[in-house]
Order: structure tokens, then C-alpha cells, then sequence
């Protein structure tokens, strides 16, 4: 995809040789050194962001994001699960969690992690797991095969995972970039009222027109949001025994055929005997906004930076509507369809778009 070559050579030198083993210095380099070279773009809450290799990434995650690249090994059984922020992260880490842990937790097992755990409890972050040394030890802890995610677009992935010998499968779930973006600025509302309360002061404003602004210009966590799409798009076309790509859109409107799509990918084919018991929608019960939003721990739990409750909302599609006038939703369509133009990819349910 020529735009992201050319993003990704813009300023992804310093950060860009992931496989030599420099592990060690890896992380004070990058925060002595690099990351205060990295354009920076402080009015996009919570986090600050860095531009690097084409990509807006919160400032706190780089040193994780390149100690991962450095260090991450993977394993051909594992199981990365990749998104840009707000497209149904938690929704699928729930899914793929529970489809490829099913033998040993039964959907319906009243006992099931995720009725005690949220999903980003049970399934971590890459980028995060490598911002507390020594990740391999917590990755190795990890009962097999291993369920991890990231937000890392692809062509910041580490190496070794897109490595066409060895490598790992990943499994990219996509959301039309305006669902994402209210969903996204709704989130970062919730993620300010939350640190007002912590500190005691008024939440600071973070209207649409702001977060609009911001996102149509890319500058957002994990921002341009569909170079991020098309990014994993091809590598799906490319390479589609190692990268799935999922919509968000088709898989609420088929969710159980979604699943069977996770459990064949990952090499877990739901059997006869589990057709017939319908363990594939107990799964998509388990896992349903409706359920997960009424677990205790998602009702009164919390993550480092919010509550648990703040990541399930309405979990729909088109809910920009409510949101964004026609001339905000015109002018965010018209930026993609520029962006896209040529790539061959489109958004929305492929029952419509394919
Ligand atoms: P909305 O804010 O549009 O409701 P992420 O997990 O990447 O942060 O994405 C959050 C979005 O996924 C939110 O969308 C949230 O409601 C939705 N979501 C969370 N859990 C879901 C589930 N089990 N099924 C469908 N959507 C879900």
C-alpha cells in the first residue's frame, strides 16, 4: 500500500531494526533518546502521542511497543488479536479467549474466567506486557495456546511475528471508522471524568468538533484509523493461513459464524459432537455485550486508567448517527474514500460492500 510505505519511512528509523539484540538498552534508548524526537500531539486526551513509523501512538505504550519488537518470541500456536482502539477489542479478546480455552472452560461453566475477569483481565496488551519486564516470564506463564492483543498497526508489528517461516496467527477485527470515532470520544469523556474524580477537579471538556478534528487529521491513538484497517487488510490478503480479518459489522450480524470463523483459524474447529451441544453460541452468549455488561466485575471493577463499565456501551452499529451531524459524517466519508481510493477495501458489512 503505497500511502503507508511512504508514512512508514517518514521518521521510523531510530526505532526500526527490531530483531538485533539489543534488548536491554532498547527501553532507555527509546525513552532517553527517540521518543523526544517523535513529533508530538498533546491535544488528543488522555495520553500524549508520538508519531512513529506513520502512526500516532500513546507516548506511555512506545517503550512496551519496542521492547516487544525486540523481544517478543512468538510461537506458531499463538494467538494475537489486533485492532484499532474502539473497533470490539474486547469483544474478541471474550471470544477468542473463550472458543480457544473451551476444553478446558466450558462456555458454560459457572466457574469461567470471564465471569470473574473482564476480558482485558484475561487476554493483555503486547505493548503493555513488555512495559513490565520480564515479559517473557509473564508470556510463558500464559496457559496455551496463547490469547494476546495489541493496537500496534501491522506494519509496526514485530518481525518475527509476520515472519512467513514462523510467525504466529492474527486476527484483526475492523469497525466503520465513524462508530469508532464516537466510540472513541465517548471513551476518552469517560476515561477524563474518571481522572477528575481521582484528582478532585472538574473533567476537562473534550467536545466532538475536537475529537473530529483530530481523528479526520489522523491524530489519534493508533491514528490514521484506516491506514491501521488497510495495513491488516492486506496482510490478510497476503498471507490469509497467518492474518483473519474481521468486521465488527458482520459479526454482529452473524456472531456464531464469526466464531466458527475464530475456532477454524486457530486450528480449534468446533467438532460434531460440539455442533450439536451448540457450544459455538453458548460462546456467543458468554460472551454478548448484554452478559458481559451485567458480570459484577464489569459492573464495579476497574483498569488502570478507567472502569470496566466504560467499555461496554451500546455495542451497535451506526450509532455515529446520534452523534454526527451530515456534515461531519460527510467530511470523515470523504477523507477515507480519498485515503482508500485505489486499495481495493471498503468498510461496512461485506454482505453490502464486498
Ligand atoms: P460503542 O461505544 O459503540 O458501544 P473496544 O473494545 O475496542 O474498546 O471497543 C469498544 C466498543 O465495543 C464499544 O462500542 C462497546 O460497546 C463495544 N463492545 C464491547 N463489548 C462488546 C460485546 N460483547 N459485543 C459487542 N460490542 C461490544
Amino acid at each position: 500500500m503505497l500511502y503507508i510505505c511512504v508514512c512508514v519511512q517518514e521518521e521510523a528509523a531510530p526505532m526500526d531494526e527490531p530483531n538485533k539484540p539489543r534488548h536491554g538498552s532498547m527501553d532507555k534508548d527509546m525513552a532517553e533518546l527517540v521518543i523526544p524526537s517523535l513529533p508530538l500531539e498533546t491535544r488528543c486526551p488522555p495520553f500524549p502521542l508520538r508519531q512513529y513509523g506513520g502512526f500516532w501512538m500513546p507516548e506511555p505504550f512506545l517503550p512496551g511497543m519496542a521492547a516487544a519488537r525486540a523481544g517478543f518470541e512468538p510461537r506458531p500456536s499463538d494467538v494475537l488479536l489486533a485492532s484499532f482502539p474502539k473497533s470490539g477489542t474486547t469483544w474478541l479478546k471474550a471470544l477468542a479467549f473463550a472458543t480457544v480455552h473451551r476444553a478446558d472452560h466450558p462456555p458454560r461453566s459457572l466457574d469461567h474466567p470471564l465471569r470473574r475477569r473482564n476480558p482485558h483481565d484475561c487476554v493483555d496488551f503486547l505493548e503493555s506486557v513488555f512495559l513490565r519486564p520480564p515479559a517473557e516470564d509473564a508470556l510463558a506463564a500464559l496457559p496455551s495456546p496463547r490469547v494476546i492483543a495489541t493496537h500496534m498497526p501491522c506494519s509496526l508489528l514485530p518481525e518475527r511475528v509476520t515472519a512467513d517461516d514462523a510467525g504466529c496467527k492474527v486476527v484483526y477485527i475492523c469497525r466503520d471508522p465513524k462508530d469508532a470515532l464516537i466510540s472513541m470520544w465517548l471513551f476518552t469523556k469517560k476515561t477524563l471524568a474518571a481522572a477528575a474524580m481521582d484528582d478532585g477537579n472538574p473533567p476537562k471538556q473534550y467536545t466532538l468538533e475536537e475529537a473530529l478534528e483530530l481523528f479526520c487529521d489522523g491524530r489519534c491513538v493508533g491514528g490514521p484509523q484506516w491506514h491501521h484497517v488497510v495495513g491488516y487488510w492486506e496482510a490478510s490478503r497476503t498471507r490469509p493461513e497467518k492474518v483473519l480479518f474481521l468486521r465488527y459489522e458482520d459479526m454482529l450480524r452473524d456472531p456464531v459464524g464469526n466464531v466458527r470463523k475464530l475456532a477454524e483459524f486457530t486450528g480449534r474447529a468446533f467438532s460434531e459432537k460440539e455442533e450439536a451441544a451448540g457450544v459455538a453460541e453458548e460462546i456467543v452468549e458468554l460472551c454478548s455485550i448484554d452478559a458481559l455488561k451485567n458480570m459484577e466485575v464489569n459492573k464495579n471493577g476497574r483498569q488502570e486508567y478507567v472502569n470496566n463499565e466504560s467499555f461496554f456501551r451500546k455495542g451497535v452499529a451506526g450509532d455515529w448517527e446520534n452523534h454526527m451531524t451530515p456534515a461531519m459524517a460527510a467530511r470523515l466519508d470523504k477523507i477515507v474514500e480519498d485515503a482508500l481510493r485505489g486499495s481495493g477495501f471498503a468498510f461496512g458489512d461485506t454482505s453490502e460492500s464486498t
